[in-house]
């Protein structure tokens, strides 16, 4: 597999190496995005083989626009219309029938696809330049943060991938929310960048489905985890050595701490949380508290992330 990994910022270039085959990182919103040719089986496998993930993980689909779902989905029902339109592009992934184009491994096998238009022109034009749709997960090694850097893309992934596609960080530094849609009513089987409270605003009867795993299958497998302990706490304490703190709280609790991350908000906080944890681990430390915020926009999906990250890997039941 050891392939040498080109960083460039040229936009053209990358569409053509994923319309070659080859594997392509880009930046988005989100997180970065690890991208193949959605219709090539032997490059979405490849995608697998890279990250290290589970084949039974789906992949999301990406495209540039709303018409270009048309050509992923088998059909796209009115609710999605209504979400797609309020929240595309944007950190919204939509669950749909899967179209005859998209490659089965994609879907791992189900018969459904995700799909989502980042929100960064440079994505869309990227996009759009591949002249295909976008298979892409978040560009980490499975089961580690995911990257909001291009750094933190090359961190992982150098020497597997064809070539990353330089960008600013991402903003909203957390996942995208991903909807089901194939049903009567929408169903959250991800937290993420649009929040329930919006999605309820555009569609009432939304609903949060969070924990069903054979729905969202991904969701079972460990995620988000830096090498250091993650332990979520209400505020600082007194750490043992080697602890990081994360959150919202004064700088008069710094006292202790080998490292403290404060935010001025729970955007900022959410932003940045990735970021940190790989700053951590590079720094060697070996506990990260991350202090609790309400579970109310932005802040479900973040303590969302940081419940997963502080799961312990052994005996874990839903590792
Ligand atoms: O913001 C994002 O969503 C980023 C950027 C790159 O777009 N992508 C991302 O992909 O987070 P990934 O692979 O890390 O997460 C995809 C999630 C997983 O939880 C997976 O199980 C779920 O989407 N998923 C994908 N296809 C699905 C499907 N057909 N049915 C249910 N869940 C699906
Ligand atoms: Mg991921």
């Amino acid at each position: 597999m050891p392939t040498t990994t080109i960083i460039t910022d040229d936009v053209a270039l990358a569409a053509r190496t994923v319309a070659a085959g080859g594997l392509v990182a880009f930046p988005t919103e989100t997180v970065f995005g690890l991208g193949a040719d959605a219709t090539d089986p032997a490059a979405v496998a490849r995608i697998f083989v890279a990250k290290g993930r589970p084949q039974d993980n789906p992949l999301i689909v990406h495209v540039a626009n709303i018409p270009a779902i048309e050509s992923v989905a088998q059909r796209v029902p009115e609710t999605a219309r209504i979400l797609l339109d309020a929240f595309a592009p944007g950190p919204l992934t939509v669950i749909l029938e899967r179209g005859k184009r998209i490659a089965p491994a994609v879907s791992a096998g189900l018969n459904t696809v995700a799909v989502r238009i980042p929100g960064l022109a440079v994505t869309r034009e990227f996009l759009s330049l591949t002249g295909r749709p976008v298979a892409a997960p978040s560009a980490n090694r499975s089961g580690r943060p995911s990257a909001t850097t291009w750094q933190a893309v090359v961190e992982d992934l150098d020497g597997r991938i064809e070539m990353v596609l330089k960008g600013a960080p991402s903003l909203v530094g957390l996942e995208s929310t991903v909807v089901d849609c194939t049903g009567s009513d929408p169903v959250i089987l991800r937290l993420g960048g649009v929040s329930l409270e919006d999605l309820r605003a555009v569609v009432a009867s939304t609903t949060f489905g969070g924990g069903q795993v054979a729905a969202s299958p991904g969701t079972r497998h460990p995620h988000y985890r830096p090498r250091a302990e993650v332990v979520v706490v209400d505020g600082p304490g007194s750490p043992p050595s080697g602890t990081a703190f994360l959150g919202l709280s004064g700088p008069e609790d710094r006292t202790g701490y080998a490292r403290f991350y404060r935010y001025e908000s729970v955007d900022e906080y959410a932003s940045h949380l990735f970021d940190a944890f790989r700053r951590c681990d590079a720094e060697g430390l070996v506990r990260i508290e991350c202090q609790a915020v309400p579970a109310v926009g932005i802040g479900a999906a973040l303590m969302d992330r940081l419940t997963r990250a502080a799961r312990k890997a052994v005996g874990d039941p839903s590792a």
